[in-house]
């Protein structure tokens, strides 16, 4: 396998209370995308930061700013999100009534789009919009929080996307459990994106936790 893997620290298992400074270190420890999850308390059981905390953050790394917004509705802030600096928008399927539309004004914004989809959501959903997509994000766990367990079954779901994809510039984006562990499998499935929180921030040196990573991925 020759196909450049990208790593996305996700800064939610970051400490909050340093968050400029987090992303700073990941950045120089190697990360190719900072990773920002955005939730509601409504679309997921769970509350993170908006659009002015990563205007905040953005002077702390220059590197891509990958939003996975957990929102619902999620049209109303796509703008903002963009203006705050991200350089990707992903939203979930499951989170928006007209989803062709919301990736079109995700790309009327110059921003990359993405799409996502939780673990029992069907790779059908996304079957029309893959003319508008940069990214298909497919979760492995339940969104809503960092440190829980991958979900095997999402891997067929990988393996089929990659079909659907063919020839399509788009990223196959894996969320939840990523660890030296469970990286290969998806890779081999055929993503070429990985969110890693926990793997990450839970694991300093962060520089040795994102080469561990790599490591362990199918050559
Ligand atoms: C979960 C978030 C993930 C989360 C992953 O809702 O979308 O990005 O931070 O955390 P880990 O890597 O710890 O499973
Ligand atoms: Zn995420």
């Amino acid at each position: 396998m020759t196909r450049e893997v990208l790593i996305a620290p996700s800064i939610l298992s970051a400490d909050f209370a340093r968050i400029g400074e987090e992303v700073r270190a990941v950045d120089e420890a190697g990360a190719d995308w900072i990773h920002l999850d955005v939730m509601d308390g409504h679309f997921v059981p769970n509350i993170t930061f908006g659009p002015d905390i990563v205007k905040a953050i953005r002077k702390y790394s220059a590197k891509c700013f990958d939003a996975h917004l957990m929102i619902s509705p999620v049209d109303p802030f796509i703008e903002a999100f963009a203006k705050a600096g991200a350089d990707r928008i992903t939203v979930h399927a499951e989170g928006t009534v007209h989803l062709d539309r919301t990736l079109q004004a995700i790309r009327a914004l110059g921003v990359k789009a993405g799409v996502s989809l939780n673990p029992a959501t069907s790779e059908q959903e996304i079957a029309y919009v893959l003319d508008y997509v940069d990214l298909v994000l497919v979760m492995t766990v339940n969104p809503g929080f960092g440190g829980q367990k991958f979900i095997p079954a999402q891997v067929e779901k990988i393996r089929r996307i990659s079909k659907m994809i063919g020839g399509r510039d788009i990223h196959i984006q894996v969320d939840g459990g990523i660890t030296p562990e469970t990286a290969p499998l998806v890779i081999e499935a055929g993503a070429s994106c990985l969110v890693a929180g926990s793997a990450v921030f839970g694991r300093p040196p962060y520089a040795e936790a994102i080469t561990a990573i790599r490591a362990a991925l199918p050559r």
